[in-house]
């Protein structure tokens, strides 16, 4: 089977720094669900920088696609149809408004700006987000913009979704309904970073960290833990 993001040997880090990365391997394929834990610093962040061409790399190949990617061109093109979310929604969001925001991908993929704005009309309304197509990204709250942010690479009906922190910040009603979108999208490839635990067990499959600059398989899978406890007279979930 072709890796959708075939990573070999890739050592990367930040300009005038030390490699983050030693001889990293990491595949995602068609139909995986990956959730990536591991403590602040640690370089998730970096490591999907590393698969978007975002960071400077040393040595080592990046095929994404199978086909090798080295140059601004060839991440340009892989960029199409990949989703990726940014931590912070600030990196994302750059227009005047939502709605030309969510249009943006759409129309970097060739879409005429009629069929763009009705294909970002429909994925606000999928996220609940309707009401914003006129607002001024920048003034909107941390939260709207994190969802603003999602809506604009779900607009561009990617082939895989790579995630950084998306339910960061947002309340517990909007985190399900991304839980429930992304498990809508259950025949596309998810590499999703995260620090809550039950969110991956209900949105990923198989657990990965990052020890010494490589990728490890968490032994345990991303389960939720239902227990019985003092006072709980039915068995019931902690969130
Ligand atoms: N632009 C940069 N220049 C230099 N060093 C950086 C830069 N961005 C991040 N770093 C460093 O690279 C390392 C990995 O950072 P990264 O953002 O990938 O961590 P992370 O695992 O995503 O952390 P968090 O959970 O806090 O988001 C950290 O030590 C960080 O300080
Ligand atoms: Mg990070």
């Amino acid at each position: 089977m072709t890796a959708i993001i075939d990573l070999q040997g890739v050592t990367s880090g930040h300009p005038g720094q030390k490699n983050i990365f030693q001889n990293l391997d990491f595949r995602l394929n068609q139909g995986d669900r990956i959730g990536l834990m591991g403590p602040n610093g640690c370089g998730k962040s970096t490591l999907l920088h590393t698969i978007m061409g975002l960071m400077p790399v040393r040595s080592g190949k990046i095929r994404l696609f199978g086909q090798a990617v080295q140059t601004e061109s060839d991440f340009h093109a892989a960029r199409l149809r990949l989703g990726f979310l940014f931590q912070h929604a600030d990196d994302q969001l750059f227009s005047p408004s939502v709605l030309e925001d969510v249009a943006f991908g759409p129309l970097n993929q060739g879409l005429n700006r009629e069929q763009a704005i009705q294909r970002a009309r429909e994925t606000l309304f999928q996220l609940g987000l309707e009401e914003f197509e006129d607002r001024i990204p920048y003034k909107l709250s941390g939260g709207e913009k994190k969802l603003v942010a999602l809506a604009t690479i779900l607009a561009m009906k990617p082939e895989a979704l790579l995630l950084d922190e998306p339910t960061t910040g947002l309340d517990r009603g909007t985190r399900d309904r991304i839980m429930e979108i992304l498990n809508r999208l259950d025949d596309i490839a998810v590499l999703v970073i995260s620090h809550e635990p039950d969110f991956l067990a209900e949105v990923t499959n198989t657990l990965v960290t990052l020890r010494n600059g490589c990728v490890v398989r968490c032994e345990a899978t991303p389960h939720v833990h239902l227990h019985v406890h003092e006072g709980g007279a039915e068995p019931h979930r902690h969130e």
